[in-house]
């Protein structure tokens, strides 16, 4: 069987259609060469069959919708058999198999792994992108059809022809182990896409493109050699940015660098950060060859690896980290206001403000807060990945550097306070920081039931809930810790706002631990809490406590502020007026509300400065 298509050399000649239709009306026909119509009747026959399939096309619906007759049809197109062979002929290869065959015979334009990993990611994921429906038929048709099988064959001879040399590229460049045999290689992936193709209308449940790229990434990977060392053969020149959580055990991280060695990426910088629950979080600075794309890249990280990301990078990324610290450090030196900027650098936030402490977004997947001073806080933005832990804590750590240069300067309360209690021995309390989070974890679990419930009111454990980066001042408003001596974490208190932005009345929540309570620190933590909520610029103080709760009813008729008690159903709702501004800062009763101690006792500054550089629960 012969099929012509379009208006080669061996076409019949060009005539124009000028008869008209039984009405008499001119027929759309008119004035249409031959070559249109047979491209407009193959185009319709291609939509049909995609459509009905083949047994469900005749030739009087191509003849209906392509607005000819069905001898027109016939005349041009052929037998239905013959029609359909020109559709197929008609069609480009897929998408896929374009792909392939550019790769194949551009082997240096991009690592022909990298090709392969792209290739079959997308055709999982997108099976009609690599089968079309009548290139399926076609297939279905050729265990039947004499004239379509051979020209399916000849079709699928040309994907098979371009999967192998790609297959055998990757080989050459070391991808390939020398026992995988390259036919058995390609037809394994060829019947694979086709297979997803066939199954893809009753496929209910697909899996995600990332399971599909982790799946394949793995294929791709066991198909690898052991101990591969790749030639230079692809100039890694583009910069990414690369995060993943790898399991952290040892070998995971010689197997990350591997699979993203196979796609000849090269790593600039490494950084392990936090560990958690049984995972490691590693950042990248990754120089890749021009082709090699994100999704490439992460799939091979997704093949030891979860919870990934990637970003374009700079070509600064290698940089030095430490370097990087210092310069930080020394412009704060300069200028100490610089050091949310220092912080946001340092973390490689994409934005970052100064808010009002009472304003803002509150700490979240991609929003760092930190308490910088007890009016102000920085809050730092990162959208391509969440902030790591260990990060957390190094923007906390330059914050809290700055804080020290503002003490030296003579800043007096800009490390804290440090309150002598009846027992002679002295409580640091300072506003809390994420690294502070372990402490104040290990601080509830010592916590009695008791205790607890009359912090949050709810069952005992369900202080988890409320997560522990709100109770270690992720959150408008203030949260202030109390150490011991010990650099031990033994109290907590916190000052938000009681409904959003603009809201005048402050919520107060307080907490010590058994093992240290009736020794002062309540109250002095609540004195400290009633200045900030002054300082703040809130108008009132309220919160809610258990009826039985004398312990707190005693601190808060310490404070000397006049509190008014609504009680419901054992809960008391407390509330009180604070200390206008004129009132220079004092209590009804005149006593000055949360001044620093006068004097320090030589006990209290050798604790201040024996305590505060390692927190306890910095890492
Ligand atoms: C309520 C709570 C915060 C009080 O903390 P605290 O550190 O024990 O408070 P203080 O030590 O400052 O004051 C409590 C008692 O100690 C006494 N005290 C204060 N300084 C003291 C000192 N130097 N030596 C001995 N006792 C002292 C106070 O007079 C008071 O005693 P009293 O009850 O006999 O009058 C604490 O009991 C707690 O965490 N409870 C559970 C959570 C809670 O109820 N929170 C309130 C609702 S949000």
């Amino acid at each position: 069987m012969t099929v012509r298509v379009g208006a080669g050399p061996d076409a019949p000649p060009v005539r124009t259609n000028t008869w008209a239709t039984q009405s008499g009306r001119p027929h759309e026909e008119d004035s249409v060469t031959d070559d249109e119509l047979r491209q407009r009747i193959v185009e319709v026959a291609a939509q049909l069959f995609a459509e009905n399939g083949y047994g469900g096309t005749k030739l009087r619906m191509v003849a209906e919708r392509a607005a000819v007759t069905p001898r027109t049809v016939k005349r041009l197109g052929g037998n239905r058999a013959q029609l359909f062979a020109q559709v197929l002929a008609s069609r480009p290869p897929s998408d896929a198999a374009a792909r392939v065959a550019a790769a194949a015979a551009d082997p240096d334009s991009a690592p022909p792994v990298s090709v392969l990993i792209e290739v079959a990611s997308d055709t999982f994921a997108t099976p009609e992108r690599s089968w079309n429906t009548v290139e399926l038929e076609a297939l279905t048709r050729s265990h039947t059809d004499g004239d379509v099988r051979a020209l399916e064959t000849t079709r699928i001879t040309t994907r098979k022809a371009n999967l192998r040399t790609l297959t055998e590229q990757t080989r050459h460049a070391g991808g390939i182990d020398a026992r995988v045999d390259t036919e058995a290689f390609v037809h394994f992936a060829l019947a694979l896409s086709a297979g997803l193709a066939v199954l893809d209308p009753v496929s209910a449940d697909r899996p995600t493109q990332a399971s599909w790229n982790t799946l394949m990434a793995r294929i791709g990977a066991a198909f690898a050699p052991a101990g591969f060392l790749l030639s230079a053969d692809h100039e890694a020149r583009t910069p990414w940015r690369l995060r993943v959580d790898i399991p952290d055990r040892p070998g995971a991280l010689s197997l990350l660098l591997s699979a993203l060695g196979t796609l000849h990426v090269y790593v600039a910088a490494a950084y392990a950060l936090d560990s958690v629950d049984g995972d490691r979080t590693i950042d990248l600075a990754l120089m890749a060859p021009e082709k090699v794309s994100a999704t490439t890249l992460l799939a091979a990280a997704m093949t030891v690896g979860h919870h990934g990301y990637v970003m374009a990078g700079s070509p600064d990324d290698g940089g030095d980290l430490p370097t990087r610290v210092l310069d930080g450090a020394t412009e704060l030196v300069t200028n100490p206001g610089s050091a949310p900027l220092a912080a946001a650098t340092l973390v490689e936030a994409d934005s970052f403000e100064v808010t009002d402490a009472t304003e803002g977004e509150d700490d979240a997947e991609n929003v760092l807060r930190l308490q910088w001073t007890a009016n102000q806080h920085v809050v730092l933005h990162r959208d391509w990945a969440p902030f790591a832990r260990a990060e957390k804590t190094r923007a906390s750590a330059l914050l809290r550097l700055a804080a020290a240069m503002s003490s030296m300067a003579g800043e007096a309360e800009a490390l804290g306070w440090v309150e002598p209690l009846g027992s002679g021995a002295t409580i640091w309390i300072r506003l809390a920081r994420p690294e502070d989070s372990d402490a104040v974890a290990a601080m509830h679990e010592r916590c009695s039931e008791k205790t607890l419930y009359r912090r949050y009111l709810t069952a005992v454990g369900q202080w988890r809930d409320i997560t522990l980066r709100r109770l270690t001042g992720g959150h408008r408003g203030a949260t202030l810790v109390a150490m011991s001596e010990e650099g031990t974490i033994v109290g907590l208190g916190h000052v938000f706002p009681d409904s959003p932005a603009g809201a005048h009345v402050a919520e107060i929540a307080v907490l010590v631990e058994d093992a240290y309570q009736r020794l002062g620190i309540g109250t002095h933590l609540v004195r400290h809490m009633l200045d900030l909520a002054h300082q703040l610029g809130f108008d009132e103080v309220a919160g809610t406590v258990l009826a039985e709760n004398s312990e707190m009813l005693k601190v808060l008729d310490a404070t000397g502020l006049v509190w008014s008690r609504r009680v419901e159903d054992g809960v008391l709702t407390v509330r009180a007026p604070l200390s206008t501004p004129e009132s220079g800062g004092r209590s009804r009763d005149g006593r000055r509300l949360l001044a620093p101690p006068d004097d320090l006792s030589p006990r209290s500054r050798a604790t201040r400065s024996a305590v505060w550089p390692t927190p306890a629960g910095a890492p």
